[in-house]
């Protein structure tokens, strides 16, 4: 993956828009995997303690997610369209509104 990262020799340059949601996929994909990670520890950790404390640190990942998720649909008016349009669940129960 080099688009929008010229420092690693793809030659192709991101508008300076564009390049903002290239980094927010990034820290959003580092955010699902951190969610994971943390999960994997909890479910191999036997200390009750330990496993708390992770269980608060994921779900800071997920409301971190959340965030950056809702910060892409805000800049990506096409991302907040196809949220918008989410055919998984019916219309009154989608978590995105239709822009306006
Ligand atoms: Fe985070």
């Amino acid at each position: 993956m080099s688009y929008g990262q010229p420092e690693a020799g793809g030659g192709l340059k991101a508008s300076p828009l564009e390049q903002l949601l290239i980094w927010l996929r990034e820290d959003l994909m580092g955010e699902l995997q951190a969610i994971n990670q943390y999960q994997a520890h909890i479910d191999n950790i036997d200390d009750p303690e330990i496993k708390k404390l992770l269980a608060h640190i994921r779900d800071d990942e997920k409301e971190h997610v959340a965030e950056i998720t809702h910060t892409i649909a805000r800049i990506d008016a096409v991302q907040q369209k196809k949220f918008a349009e989410d055919h998984t669940v019916d219309a009154g129960q989608r978590l995105a509104a239709a822009p306006k």
